[in-house]
């Protein structure tokens, strides 16, 4: 079955993008990477999708996120679409966004990265690609999946938000609790002992009793 599970690497695939041809893997370099799939250019969503990654690109830059796209069209109708996605912004209509897109005509990437969605197909009633986020770390391996039907657009505030969720594991040990947002609170993780958490976040442990008796509800401040 195609597709990508958490933890698997990113396939090192060659593709053709608006800003010329890559190797995934090179494009990644060490840095953080999000691939978010649409399903065709000139399409109303999508416009809009785009239209607010270009506008929080200096977020993800922020995070050391590079951020790609991929549409199952070619090169030269990416580029004649970001003409109209800048001006849905109100920006200058040039072709330049602030990351490539990914071309795949004839959906060979779409097929391996389980990108279709059967749903909504063509009109030669050949599937179109769901909208996918695939969030890959600086190791390459993939930290998150979201898939969303064609007819969905995504929330990019919550995209943000579960960069800095993934990154706040990665670096501090942590996770992050239902509805969390940046500077809440965090929960220390399972697997770390009591004297452990104590030493790695000097800002207290929060213990919240329970019915059980067991002491797992365990809060911390955000780490700096
Ligand atoms: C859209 O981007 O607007 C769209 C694309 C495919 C199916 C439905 C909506």
């Amino acid at each position: 079955m195609p597709g990508l599970l958490l933890g698997d690497e990113a396939p090192n695939f060659e593709a053709e993008t608006t800003q010329g041809r890559i190797r995934f893997h090179d494009f990644l370099g060490d840095s953080w990477g999000i691939l978010f799939s649409h399903p065709r250019d000139f399409t109303p969503v999508c416009t809009t999708e785009l239209g607010r990654a270009a506008k929080l690109a200096p977020e993800f830059s922020k995070r050391n996120v590079k951020m790609i796209a991929l549409s199952i069209d070619s090169v030269q109708d990416h580029l004649a679409w970001s003409k109209d996605i800048n001006a849905y912004n109100g920006e200058q209509p040039t072709q330049e966004l602030p990351f490539p897109i990914i071309a795949d005509a004839n959906r060979e990437l779409a097929v391996k990265l389980g990108m279709l969605d059967p749903d909504e197909q063509d009109k030669d009633g050949i599937p179109l690609t769901a909208r996918v986020v695939f969030i890959f770390g600086p190791d390459k391996k993939l930290k998150l999946s979201i898939l969303y039907p064609a007819t969905t657009g995504r929330n990019f505030d919550e995209i943000l938000r579960v960069v800095d969720s993934l990154q706040l594991t990665a670096y501090k040990k942590v996770a992050t609790p239902v509805d969390w947002k940046p500077g809440d609170s965090v929960m220390v993780v399972p697997t770390l002992p009591d004297e452990e958490a104590k030493k790695l976040f000097p800002k207290g442990v929060f213990m919240k009793d329970l019915p059980s008796g067991k002491k797992y509800l365990r809060y911390t401040p955000q780490p700096e």
